[in-house]
């Protein structure tokens, strides 16, 4: 395992980040989800995008998480993570995760829904959202569709998940 730094986006990574989605993927669809997300202010939020790098500063690993809802109530979406081929598999993935879920709580953000591999995020505290009553908008696995619930006093709201416009879904 290697040593990852996080830091937040700041402006002059967004090539960077749009390079590692599309090394990671097999198309360009998440890296221009990306694009897209950054360019909507009702799903954007800034200090919620976070990359992992190496001790000289390249970006490896890249993590976003941005607003959605269940029904009505604010949520939370983390999508896409993404790492560069060469270096999956040594905790970059894992750090950049981290590091935006540390900062979503800091916000005091208090729900985080996630779909992906269900052998990979429950390492990040991740149980199916169906415990919680929250459902996907489409037909998923049920343990693929996730939930976090960062701040234990808070009750998740039940309902189903309503992504950005962006996720065309
Ligand atoms: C998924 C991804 C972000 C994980 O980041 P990472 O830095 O490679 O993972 P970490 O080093 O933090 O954690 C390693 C663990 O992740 C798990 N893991 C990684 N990729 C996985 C995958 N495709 N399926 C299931 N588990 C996976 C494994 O359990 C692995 O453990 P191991 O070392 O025992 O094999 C990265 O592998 C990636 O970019 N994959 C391609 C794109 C993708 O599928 N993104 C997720 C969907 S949005």
């Amino acid at each position: 395992m290697s040593t990852w730094t996080t830091r937040a986006e700041a402006p002059g990574d967004i090539p960077a980040i749009r390079h590692i989605n599309l090394e990671a993927f097999p198309t360009a669809e998440e890296a221009d989800l990306v694009d897209a997300l950054r360019a909507d202010d009702s799903a954007w939020i800034d200090g919620l995008s976070w990359i992992a790098t190496t001790p000289q500063s390249a970006p490896v690993g890249f993590a976003l998480i941005t607003r959605c809802h269940v029904d009505d109530q604010p949520a939370l979406a983390l999508a896409p993570c993404a790492v560069l081929p060469g270096s999956q598999r040594t905790g970059a993935g894992s750090a950049a995760i981290r590091a935006a879920l540390d900062a979503a709580k800091a916000m005091g953000e208090t729900l985080v829904l996630v779909l992906g591999h269900a052998d990979y995020y429950p390492r990040f505290g991740f149980t199916p959202a169906s415990e919680f009553g929250i459902r996907a908008p489409f037909e998923v696995p049920d343990e693929a569709m996730m939930a976090l619930v960062l701040d234990e006093n808070s009750t998740p709201p039940a309902g189903t998940i309503r992504y950005p416009s962006a996720f065309g879904v």
